[in-house]
């Protein structure tokens, strides 16, 4: 493992082994694993609050050090520089490169380019593989993942955290549950490719068909930056939003999971129902990131 670029670089068994690393951080069983003479940079080319603070708290935890560049406005790619020269430059300060970038396949080309490892911190409407890891770490805290029902609900087009939990969930027997407005429906290339993988992929009109189903809902916002006009974002804005109401007679078992943030699609009154697991989630992004820029830079 050297590169963390999409999760269909990686085999069940290296799932489930960075899964137990990041519990083996969590629980203080690694007290040898540290990174005290390295250095992460985090270049955040898109905004981020999550990924890019729990990148540099596991970096901190683990006793490393972390630059950042937290914008492209605060960096020279605002003078034209290229990504490929930023990596190359950034590869000879660093041990490690953490990159979130606008543009679906920017982290592979960066890994081109890298004389280091690279991970993906999102790389626009394609892949972010370290949330994935967190998603699925949530979920085993309170059941085994294999065979469960997963439904994704919200831009299941331009959301990338959907991208690679699905694929990710393939690899688990998982039988997966679309909800999307129209025209946010999961790539058809994705979906064929879920399939393929022997994915049971069932596509449903809403949500409220299904609740009552499900093991974990997976709601996400509309990627509203990824739009190409405001005109076509109003049409599907506001179409769902998890509601206490809605969650009557659902599974005693419900997680309801969020990459956050949230921007409407779940009433604030959900939080205090016992399905509400997505800040414990956002938590969990902590003990996984240090498994993984432990893993990359050991
Ligand atoms: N989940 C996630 O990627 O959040 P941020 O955009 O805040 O990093």
């Amino acid at each position: 493992m050297y590169h963390i670029i999409s999760i269909r670089d990686l085999e069940r068994k290296d799932l489930d082994y960075l899964l137990d690393r990041a519990r083996e951080f969590e629980t203080g069983n690694c007290r040898s694993c540290r990174l005290e003479d390295k250095l992460a940079a985090l270049l955040f080319f898109e905004p981020s609050t999550r990924t890019r603070m729990s990148f540099a708290t596991a970096m901190a935890r683990l006793g490393g050090r972390s630059i950042s560049v937290d914008s492209v406005e605060a960096s020279s790619i605002v003078k034209g520089e290229t990504l490929a020269d930023t990596i190359r430059v950034v590869s000879g300060y660093a041990d490690a490169i953490v990159l979130r970038h606008p543009k679906e396949g920017a982290a592979r080309l960066a890994s081109e380019f890298a004389t280091v490892p690279v991970i993906n911190a999102g790389d626009g409407a394609g892949q972010h593989p370290s949330q994935t890891l967190l998603d699925l770490y949530t979920i085993r805290q309170s059941m085994p993942v294999d065979g469960i029902d997963v439904g994704l609900l919200g831009d299941l087009r331009y959301g990338r955290t959907a991208h690679s939990l699905a694929l990710a969930l393939s690899l688990y027997g998982v039988t997966l549950h679309t909800i999307a407005p129209g025209g946010l429906e999961m790539p058809a290339n994705i979906t064929l490719e879920l399939r393929e993988r022997g994915m049971e992929v069932i596509e449903h009109e809403n949500v409220e068909e299904v609740i009552r189903d499900l093991d974990v809902l997976y709601v996400t916002r509309i990627q509203r930056e990824r739009f190409p006009d405001s005109a076509s974002f109003y049409n599907v804005a506001s179409s769902y939003r998890i509601t206490p109401d809605l969650l009557s007679g659902v599974r005693d078992n419900l997680m309801i999971l969020h990459p956050l943030p949230r921007a409407g699609e779940i009433d604030p009154a959900v939080d205090n129902t016992p399905y509400a697991r997505y800040f414990e989630q956002a938590k969990n992004g902590v003990p996984v990131r240090m498994a993984l820029l432990h893993e990359v830079m050991k």
